[in-house]
């Protein structure tokens, strides 16, 4: 079928099924294209809360479409393609964290988002790498157990006064950016500024003029005077980066910094799911009321953005 025909098809779908197509910024450009709201995972989850649709097709990996489950149980949640898990997210099992919180008793977990509904559940409250600095400073606690991203962790640590006890995750694309990748970019482009995620590593991260979320970080090249940027993230951003400052240029750090699973879902896979009604996200109700505490605690937490 023709990429027109496609959408076309999408399109009518979507209003039978009354539907609206979620997507994240590292998903294939022509999927960011037909999605009603493309976001980082902070915005995404508060826009599955907004949405009055009966149905939430959500283009990313598999703990985003779950977490618009937790918080939106009474709209049907489908994810294109069932395989695209996040690796990081698999770092993190609930047994390996019980044990953690047995060493530190008392003291509270913040879960980055990036984790299964278990996870989310076992934690006091959740985080996204908008608002991570935030939340662990709105606790009233000295520690905090922060999974499963060390590098997050890391970032954390350096903005806080509070004890941060990382978990031995990390994110495999951010993680493969190299400190050598960002000194050879700089080299060719003195005058961009480089922008990163701090999914990236610490040694990585201290050669940023700006670390942010995937949304943080079109915001800051919008607003910026520069007019080049190195990017230091999935270079699905590009494209959202491109659509909001046209008029600047975009590096991608390196070819590597690409996240398989994010580029599963295709077009024909998004007219299969609202054809099929598939791959519906479903998450035990004692495990889902649990981790939504989690994820309502942390979206009452106020961030400048
Ligand atoms: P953001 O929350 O910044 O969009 O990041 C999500 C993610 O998976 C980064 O790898
Ligand atoms: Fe997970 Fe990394 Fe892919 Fe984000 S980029 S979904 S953290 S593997």
């Amino acid at each position: 079928m023709q990429q027109a025909e496609l959408i076309e098809r999408i399109k009518d779908l979507k209003k039978k099924r009354n539907a609206v197509i979620l997507s994240h910024y590292y998903s294939r450009p022509e999927v960011q294209d037909i999605a009603d709201f493309v976001g980082d995972s902070l915005a995404l989850s508060q826009e599955a809360v907004r949405q009055t649709a009966d149905v939430i097709v959500f283009c990313g990996v598999h703990f985003m479409g779950e977490s618009a489950a937790i918080l939106s149980p009474e709209k049907t949640v489908l994810l294109p393609e069932i395989d695209a898990s996040c690796p990081m997210a698999d770092m993190a099992g609930l047994e390996s964290l019980r044990k953690e919180k047995e060493k530190h008793p008392g003291v509270p977990v913040v879960c980055y988002v990036n984790s299964s509904a278990a996870v989310k559940a076992e934690s006091y409250i959740c985080c996204t790498s908008a608002n991570a600095v935030e939340v662990v400073n709105s606790l009233d606690a000295e520690e905090v157990i922060f999974v499963p991203d060390k590098n997050l962790a890391a970032y954390v640590a350096s903005r806080t006064d509070k004890k941060i006890i990382p978990w031995e995750g990390h994110c495999p694309t951010h993680h493969q950016i190299l400190r050598e990748d960002v000194l050879k970019m700089k080299e060719e482009h003195p005058e961009a500024k480089f922008i990163a995620h701090p999914e990236c590593r610490p040694e990585v991260l201290e050669l940023a003029d700006r670390v942010a979320s995937t949304r943080g970080m079109i915001m800051y090249a919008k607003e910026s005077e520069a007019r080049e940027f190195i990017v230091g993230t999935e270079c699905g951003l590009i494209h959202g980066l491109l659509k909001e400052a046209p008029e600047k240029t975009f590096y991608c750090i390196t070819p590597y910094a690409c996240c398989p699973s994010m580029k599963m879902v295709n077009l024909e896979k998004v007219l299969a799911s609202l054809e099929k009604m598939q791959h519906v996200v479903t998450v035990p109700e004692d495990i889902r009321i649990r981790a939504k505490e989690a994820l309502d605690r942390m979206l009452a937490v106020k961030i400048n953005r």
